[in-house]
């Protein structure tokens, strides 16, 4: 079976390229690229007007399988996926039971080949249990499929455990993503310190309890050379630690989340729960230094935090509800809105931080539409106006603070290895 794509502006960061182009699919890869291709027989897309790009590849999910279906699965996720352009997805240990030994990662690897739409990477636990004193068994998870490893949704406390795990990890070539965080400096914090949680009445979270742990995981980075990703960095001084430490040579890398270059604190006001997530929505400022850091190249890459709660996990009090919110279905919409159409960014950059930097960082042979690359494609509107409605969303939560907003850029069709999935 074969796919032609016909006429879409064709953009492969990986290749600098950008133009209107032809592209052939047969079987599950790139087979051509160039103008007036034909093929006969080929099912013909008409991609007039149309930006072809390579599959977004979302380094930062949670798919919630095993143990909490009730928010979302690997059937439901990766269907959430390929609807937002995204076809690959790494998705994070914090499940029931978390992924700290190789029955659960093959279990998920099983299952999305069997069930799922879009290529589906684990990420491993770096301790037991998710515990944060035994490692996990690193080389065994690596052997099993898993392509890094994180204790997302909590930091490694201890410095001597995350010194240890990342002298693990780098005689594995094993990928370590970092949620860097002091919970002391959290401090039972909610929502970011400042004025609005002065206003609200909540607990704060300051910047600081954020930055100064990204300090230690890029002083660990440097000092063991390990391979060292730093995740859902949402404030300034995070973005300022990066910097110095990429000045210096240190070999670590770092995505933030779309909420953190679209939205500020000012949303949680009516302590609306669908801002609530961890880290928090931040400041102006800190929305002005993240989006400096993605134009730099401090930030490597785009990736959701994807987090699926249940309504009964948010419709409650401020302080009890679940951190964390959607985003498969919003993040190249976000992207295109608040960083290309306000010149923050251009169209390729946004791409390339969306699909090539983390295939690159991951080491997963995705993010590229040359040929003999795998054929994971998103063809999409990027001029189309959308009003996002989480009723049409087709993750099993609808915890988004986006519901209701005008954005631009729809996604017409998604291909994962050859096969039209949208
Ligand atoms: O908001 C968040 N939600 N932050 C995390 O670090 C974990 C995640 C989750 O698992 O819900
Ligand atoms: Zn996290």
């Amino acid at each position: 079976m074969s796919i032609l794509i016909k006429n879409g502006r064709v953009i492969d960061p990986a290749n600098g390229i950008d133009e209107v182009s032809d592209i052939l699919i047969e079987g599950s890869t790139i087979k051509e690229v160039g103008k007036s291709l034909s093929a006969a027989a080929a099912q013909i897309i008409d991609a007039s007007g149309l930006v072809v790009m390579p599959g977004l590849v979302d380094m930062h999910v949670h798919l919630r399988d095993p143990g909490q279906e009730h928010k979302e699965d690997i059937v439901t996720g990766t269907r959430a996926a390929v609807c937002g352009g995204v076809t690959s997805v790494v998705c994070m240990p914090n499940t029931s039971p978390v992924v700290d030994n190789k029955t659960v990662v093959e279990y998920i690897i099983n299952k999305a080949a069997r069930e799922g739409y879009c290529n589906v990477f684990p990420a491993g636990t770096i301790t037991r249990g998710l515990a944060g004193g035994e490692l996990a068994p690193i080389a065994g998870l690596k052997a099993a499929g898993a392509v890094a490893i994180s204790d997302d949704g909590m930091p490694v406390k201890n410095s001597n455990v995350m010194r240890r795990a990342m002298e693990y990890a780098k005689n594995f070539d094993m990928l370590m993503i970092c949620h860097s965080e002091d919970l002391e400096l959290v401090n039972g914090g909610v929502m970011n310190e400042g004025e609005i949680s002065t206003r609200l009445g909540l607990r704060g979270n300051p910047t600081v309890a954020e930055s100064i742990a990204v300090a230690r995981d890029c002083a660990l980075a440097e000092y063991t050379g390990a391979r060292v990703h730093i995740t859902h960095i949402s404030c300034a001084e995070s973005v300022e630690v990066i910097r110095a430490a990429k000045t210096r040579g240190v070999n670590v890398t770092a995505d933030t989340a779309p909420h953190y270059f679209s939205l500020t604190d000012a949303a949680v006001l009516g302590w609306n729960t669908n801002a609530k997530m961890n880290p928090p929505l931040r400041t102006a400022d800190d929305v002005a230094a993240i989006i400096e850091g993605l134009r730099d190249g401090t930030i490597d890459a785009i990736a959701t935090d994807h987090a699926p709660h249940h309504i009964d996990e948010k419709n409650v009090e401020f302080d009890l509800a679940m951190n964390g919110i959607i985003g498969l279905e919003t993040s190249l919409s976000l992207g295109l809105t608040h960083l290309v159409r306000t010149g923050k960014l251009t169209l390729p950059q946004l791409v390339e931080k969306m699909s090539a930097n983390p295939s690159r960082i991951l080491g997963i042979n995705r993010g590229t539409l040359a040929v003999g690359a795998a054929a994971d494609v998103a063809i999409v509107d990027i001029e189309a106006k959308r009003m996002v409605d989480v009723a049409n969303f087709k993750s099993k939560s609808k915890n988004s603070p986006f519901d209701g907003a005008e954005l631009f850029g729809e996604v017409r069709n998604t291909i994962v290895a050859g096969k039209i999935v949208v």
